[in-house]
């Protein structure tokens, strides 16, 4: 885990408190992302190794901060030029945050009832292309992919309700219409 920045130290205190306070996600969401906004702002707390990205995975995760007992992540994502991942959802809310360069986030809409294991109709329900200081919502259920079809890497801020890798999550394969466990990223 990277070291922590006063800034981002102070933006865990403020999210520690917040999630603490309130569990509805309608006020909840928002709240975070007023509070995450300001790190697209003044960006001193971005360090170089966050845009090293391997070209196996196509992007890179840094952590900056889990709690022990696994709620609250907090993590910066850098996608390389072309790169990203499948639709997936997180069984968690997230909030996005971009800080450099662009990435399209692609909304999807399931379609089945979930009844059938393994099998999930889903179709684009949407398209939001995320810059610097955009903000982009998610509640447990829903289903996105992210690419970047920029020429440079694209940096985004992430926080989660619970690591992602202690919830129970989906991958979704929009043309074999099918639903499978979500792969375990390589974070460091
Ligand atoms: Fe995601």
């Amino acid at each position: 885990m990277a070291a922590q920045h006063p800034q981002i130290a102070m933006f865990i205190r403020q999210l520690q408190a917040l999630a603490a306070s309130n569990d509805d996600l309608d006020q909840l969401l928002p709240e975070v992302a007023k509070i995450a906004q300001p790190l697209a702002a003044d960006r001193s707390w971005i360090e170089a190794d966050f845009y090293e990205a391997n070209e196996d995975q196509g992007f890179a995760i840094s952590v900056l901060h889990e709690e022990p007992d696994h709620r609250l992540l907090v993590e910066t994502i850098a996608w390389l030029p072309g790169r990203g991942v499948s639709p997936h959802d997180h069984q968690t809310w997230g909030v996005v945050v971009g800080l450099d360069g662009t990435e399209t986030n692609t909304n999807w809409r399931r379609l089945d009832d979930g009844s059938v294991a393994g099998y999930a109709e889903v179709e684009v329900a949407g398209e939001v292309i995320a810059g610097a200081g955009d903000c982009i919502l998610l509640r447990p259920d829903d289903i996105h992919s992210v690419r970047n079809d920029g020429d440079e890497t694209a940096l985004s801020l992430h926080i989660y309700g619970r690591s992602l890798r202690h919830v129970d999550r989906s991958e979704f394969n929009p043309l074999a219409k099918t639903r499978q466990p979500c792969p375990i990223r390589t974070r460091r």
